[in-house]
């Protein structure tokens, strides 16, 4: 078949824009690219390929997981069924670290991502956070999502430590930031089909209304801090007055702030100790 062929037969069963750039990623072209191409025959390999992408994306299977990957902060990070797909809320939460770590810290940090999944949050500060030497730990407890930050980290040329790990438990190294995106939905929430059918549940929900890992970290976490230091969360959009009551149990002479994000809704908290500021 030939490429306007293919593109035609696709656009009957899923949206335009998604026929061209799964063909497009097939082929090794940008979606533009493949309409001054649309006369030329693709193997016939390909064309079946492409047909059971097609079916797959028409039957809810997120573009991300059909293509491969993911676009983060400026990286396509490979993703699988075994790890979620990385947010853009949490492309906030590690530009503002950034901004606090920049603040913060000036020579040499260390740093542990707490659920790191395909490696979105700790890569991408290894990565951004060229000016100041740091030692990043990327924890997860699904060995098979460590597979997958493991490739991110290879593809990127990017040097982190692995551990799989339940949180913080029986960690007793002391890190300047502890980051944690974890999973905290509450299992009654109803969220879209497309999340739930697809993405692991082992990264979406968490019991407690879903607070599970905010307690669990929060609760023994005075004994990985280092004197200078900074706790940087993602939270569900209703959570931030249950999740401060929580960081007050554990913590004191700290500062708490709630950033909203882009649709203005309390999305993270950042919690460091007072004297830091000085
Ligand atoms: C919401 S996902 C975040 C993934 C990634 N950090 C991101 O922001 O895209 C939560 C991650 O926590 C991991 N996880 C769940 N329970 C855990 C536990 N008890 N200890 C460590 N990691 C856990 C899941 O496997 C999943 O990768």
């Amino acid at each position: 078949m030939k490429i306007e062929e293919l593109l035609i037969y696709a656009q009957s069963k899923i949206h335009k824009d998604y026929a061209r750039i799964l063909l497009g990623n097939l082929l090794n072209l940008n979606p533009l690219e493949l309409l001054i191409h649309l006369d030329e025959e693709v193997e016939e390999e390909k064309v079946e390929l492409y047909k059971k992408e097609v079916e797959a994306l028409r039957n809810n299977k997120p573009l991300q997981y059909v293509l491969g990957y993911a676009n983060f902060y400026g990286n396509k990070l490979i993703v699988n069924e075994n790890v979620l797909i990385p947010r853009f809320e949490t492309e906030e939460l590690v530009e503002n670290t950034i901004k606090y770590i920049n603040k913060f810290f000036n020579k040499e940090i260390s740093i542990v991502d707490l659920g790191c999944g395909s490696g979105a949050i700790g890569l991408t500060l290894k990565q951004k956070l060229d000016n100041i030497n740091t030692d990043i730990v990327l924890v997860d407890i699904s060995e098979k999502a460590l597979e997958v930050a493991k490739e991110n980290a290879k593809n990127l040329n990017i040097e982190v430590n692995f551990i799989k790990n339940d949180m913080l438990e029986d960690i007793n190294k002391k890190f300047n930031v502890i980051i944690s995106n974890p999973p905290y939905i509450s299992y009654d929430e109803d969220i879209e089909s497309i999340v739930k059918e697809n993405e692991p549940h082992l990264a979406l929900y968490a019991k407690d209304n879903g607070l599970e890992f905010y307690k669990k970290i929060l609760s023994t976490v005075k004994k990985n801090l280092k004197e200078e230091f900074l706790i940087a969360f993602e939270i569900g959009h209703t959570q931030k007055d249950e999740i401060i009551n929580i960081i007050k149990t554990h913590l004191e002479n700290i500062e708490i702030e709630c950033l909203k994000d882009m649709q203005e809704r309390d999305r993270m908290i950042f919690i460091y100790p007072k004297n830091l500021l000085k």
